[in-house]
C-alpha cells in the first residue's frame, strides 16, 4: 500500500493506492482538500491526520508527494514555488520520514505527472517523454533515456520559466514567460487585458459585456465562448497556441523526444490550440526533430495528480 499527496495551489489531496500483480496502478481512497493560502505547518498536519484516517492501521509501504516547484527533490525541500505563497524551504521528506519510518519520495508535480503518464499513461513504451502541465501553472518533467531526469538540484524542466516574449501576461516572476502565456491564469489575464481594452472603446466582448465581468474572466469561460464560434475568444485561443507552439520549438530543438504529452488545458481545449501550435512548429522547430515528435495531450485528466503522487511514492 502506498500513499501520495498531492499538493497544488488551491487543492490538495491524500491518496491511498496499490500497485497490483500487473503492474497497474489503483486509487483505493483519496481526502481532498481545499487550501488556498493555507500555512504549510498546518498543511502538514492536516496530511498526517488524513493520512492515518485512510492507511486505517494498514502498513505504509511507501510515500510520494507530488509538488510545484522550484523545490529540491533529493532532499525533499519546497522552495518558494510561485503558486505557494508562503511555503518557503519547507522540509517535507525529513518531516514525514521522521513520523512515519519509511521512503519518501519528493517529486516536482510535472516530473511526477511525466512518471504517471509514462508508467501507465499515454507515454508508455517510450523512452524520451516530455511532459508538461499546462495548467495553473507550466512546468516539465522529461524522461530522457528512459530516466526522469530532474537536473543537478531538481531544477530541470522548469519550461516556464522560460522568456517566450519581451512583455506579455506575468508568469513565474516574468512578463512574457511560457507560464505568462500558457497556463489557466495567462489565458484569463490576456482575455482581461482584451476585454479592458474593448471597453474603453465602448466595445464589449463574447466572454465579458461590461465591467462587472472582468473578474470573472477565466480560460475555461473564454473556451467556451471560443467554442460556439466567437471570433474574440478564439483569438486569445491562437495568441496561447502561438506561444506554445515557440514553447514547445525550444524543448523539441534541444532534447529531440519521441513523445510529449501535455495536460490540463491542453486536454481540455485541444481543438482551439492543435492547428495555431502546429503551424508554428513547422516553422520554428527543426523539421528532423519535429518529424520523430508526437504531440498528444494526456491520458489521464482528473486523476492525473493523484496518479502522479503515487507514481511518486514507487520512484525510489
Ligand atoms: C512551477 C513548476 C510546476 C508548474 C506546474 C510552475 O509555476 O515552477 O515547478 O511544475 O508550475 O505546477
Ligand atoms: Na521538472
Amino acid at each position: 500500500m502506498i500513499i501520495g499527496i498531492d499538493i497544488g495551489g488551491t487543492k490538495c489531496a491524500v491518496i491511498k493506492g496499490n500497485l497490483d500483480e500487473n503492474g497497474k496502478i489503483e486509487i483505493i481512497k483519496k481526502i481532498k482538500t481545499d487550501t488556498k493560502n493555507i500555512k504549510p505547518e498546518k498543511a502538514l498536519d492536516l496530511f498526517c491526520k488524513q493520512i492515518d484516517e485512510i492507511a486505517d492501521g494498514e502498513k505504509i509501504d511507501a510515500i510520494g508527494v507530488s509538488c510545484g516547484g522550484p523545490l529540491d527533490e533529493k532532499r525533499g525541500v519546497i522552495m518558494s514555488p510561485p503558486n505557494l505563497p508562503g511555503w518557503d524551504d519547507v522540509e517535507i521528506k525529513k518531516f514525514l520520514e521522521n513520523k512515519y519510518h519509511v521512503s519518501v519520495s519528493v517529486r516536482n508535480d510535472a516530473n511526477a505527472c511525466a512518471l504517471a503518464e509514462w508508467k501507465f499513461g499515454a507515454a508508455r513504451g517510450y523512452s524520451n517523454v516530455v511532459f508538461l502541465t499546462f495548467g495553473t501553472g507550466m512546468g516539465a518533467g522529461l524522461i530522457l533515456d528512459g530516466k526522469l531526469y530532474s537536473g543537478t538540484n531538481g531544477m530541470a524542466g522548469e519550461a516556464g520559466h522560460i522568456r517566450l516574449a519581451s512583455d506579455g501576461p506575468r508568469g513565474f516572476g516574468k512578463n512574457g514567460s511560457f507560464e505568462g502565456f500558457c497556463s489557466g491564469g495567462g489565458i484569463a489575464k490576456m482575455g482581461k487585458s482584451e476585454a479592458e481594452n474593448a471597453l474603453k472603446n465602448g466595445k464589449s466582448l463574447s466572454y465579458c459585456k461590461n465591467i462587472g465581468e472582468i473578474d470573472d474572466i477565466s480560460a475555461k469561460k473564454i473556451a467556451e465562448c471560443a467554442n460556439e464560434g466567437f471570433d474574440d475568444a478564439k483569438e486569445i485561443y491562437r495568441k496561447c497556441a502561438q506561444k506554445l507552439g515557440m514553447g514547445l520549438s525550444i524543448l523539441i530543438d534541444v532534447l529531440n523526444p519521441e513523445i510529449i504529452v501535455i495536460g490540463s488545458v491542453f486536454k481540455r481545449a485541444y481543438g482551439l490550440l492543435a492547428d495555431e501550435m502546429q503551424k508554428v512548429l513547422e516553422k520554428e522547430a527543426l523539421s528532423y526533430s519535429l518529424d520523430v515528435c508526437k504531440i498528444v495531450p494526456a491520458e489521464f485528466d482528473e486523476n492525473l495528480g493523484d496518479l502522479a503522487a503515487l507514481a511518486a511514492a514507487l520512484d525510489k
